[in-house]
């Protein structure tokens, strides 16, 4: 019986805020939270045949153990699912048909990162069950093959929330699942998908996120109504991104979508300013970057709602010097800076950059 295990981090986006799918720029970090999957081809999955590369026939049979829920589903043609079984059934099914061979399997999930919660628990689920799939297929195979291709595996994960669970996302939590390393937050150009590390120094500072308490899911929230607008606004301006849109001529869109565009150009600007503030140490810097950040989502994004605006309130007032909504918005986290003197109050969890998705020993 061959089996494998993989786990992927959640994320915390520092800064770069609705940019990925603007072809922008953004700062993630992968976090200590994640996901596990632990695989096995058994036969009680029902028998593994490969039709070929690609054409995976068998069962996969998945327990979330968290939830104590469990799916089962064929691998040719299974039914659209909802919730976590919607991201199970995608993956495996993307993953035939992008070539992957896979055979029968029993799946097992458990995580820590809080679902909803804006710290990319859906990538995270993504992230490891495909590098565990991935991992499972290639056993034994002389050819080498197995090796991964992290970009495409973003890529594909980024398909399975687009085409299985109906969230228009970009690829900023997978990138950051995928290549986070520890103590490094990630610079992301999302135009030419680079990616450069940069040392995330806090000297005494702590980042912290304090749920909102506000579930949020992005199939359902008005994040795709936000990516419509975004696509409006290009095709008013005749650019292909709002990367390549001219400041003056987003002063002459019509005020909703002028609003959606200046906050990209705006929050683009404040990445490289935070690279700047990271690199210099420049922490209370840093801390304001992050409050135009949150006011621009805020007033001009529109992506906060009265809970995270109580959790921003909450945080400036026990002292953060920047606080700022983590993620898509429409609920989730938030995250703030502290000074070395300054205590994040009870029921923040301080947040350090960790290693990306890996395998583990079966
Ligand atoms: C969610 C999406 C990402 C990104 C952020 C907003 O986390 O999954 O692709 O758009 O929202 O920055």
């Amino acid at each position: 019986m061959s089996s494998s295990a993989a786990f992927a981090p959640g994320r915390v986006n520092l800064i770069g805020e609705h940019t990925d799918y603007n072809e922008g720029l953004a700062l993630p970090f992968a976090i200590a939270e994640g996901v596990t999957v632990r695989a096995c081809a058994c036969a009680s999955a029902g028998e593994g045949q490969s039709a070929g590369e690609g054409q995976s026939v068998g069962r996969i049979v998945a327990h979330a153990l968290d939830l104590d829920e469990s799916d089962e589903f064929e691998l040719r043609a299974p039914p659209p699912a909802r919730g976590w079984r919607a991201y199970v059934r995608g993956i495996a099914v993307e993953l035939v048909r992008a070539g992957y061979t896979l055979p029968a399997a029993r799946v097992e999930i458990s995580g820590d990162v809080p679902r909803g919660s804006g710290l990319s628990s859906s990538a995270a689920l993504e992230v490891a069950l495909a590098l565990a799939l991935i991992e499972l297929g290639s056993r034994g195979r002389a050819d080498g093959s197995g090796q991964l291709d992290r970009l495409a595996i973003a890529k594909l994960c980024a398909r399975v929330e687009r085409e299985w669970v109906g969230a228009e996302t970009g690829l900023l939590d997978q990138l950051a699942s995928l290549y986070g390393a520890s103590a490094q937050a990630l610079r992301i150009d999302f135009r030419g998908l680079e990616i450069d590390p940069v040392p995330r120094r806090l000297a005494g500072w702590r980042l912290a996120v304090v749920d909102s308490g506000e579930r949020h899911a992005h199939a359902s929230s008005g994040y795709n109504e936000r990516r419509a607008e975004c696509r409006r606004a290009c095709e008013l301006l005749g650019v292909s991104s709002l990367r390549e849109a001219d400041p003056q001529a987003v002063e002459r869109l019509p005020p909703v979508l002028r609003a959606r565009a200046s906050h990209v150009l705006g929050e683009n600007e404040r990445v490289e300013a935070a690279v700047v503030a990271l690199r210099a140490g420049d922490l209370p810097a840093l801390g304001a970057i992050l409050n135009a950040s949150h006011a621009s989502l805020r007033d001009l994004y529109e992506v906060s709602t009265p809970a995270v605006e109580e959790t921003v309130r909450l945080l400036l007032a026990a002292g953060a010097a920047g606080a700022r909504l983590t993620g898509g918005g429409f609920g989730g986290s938030v995250l703030a800076l502290f000074a070395p003197d300054r205590a994040p109050p009870a029921g923040a969890r301080e947040v350090r950059a960790s290693g990306g998705a890996r395998l583990l020993a079966p």
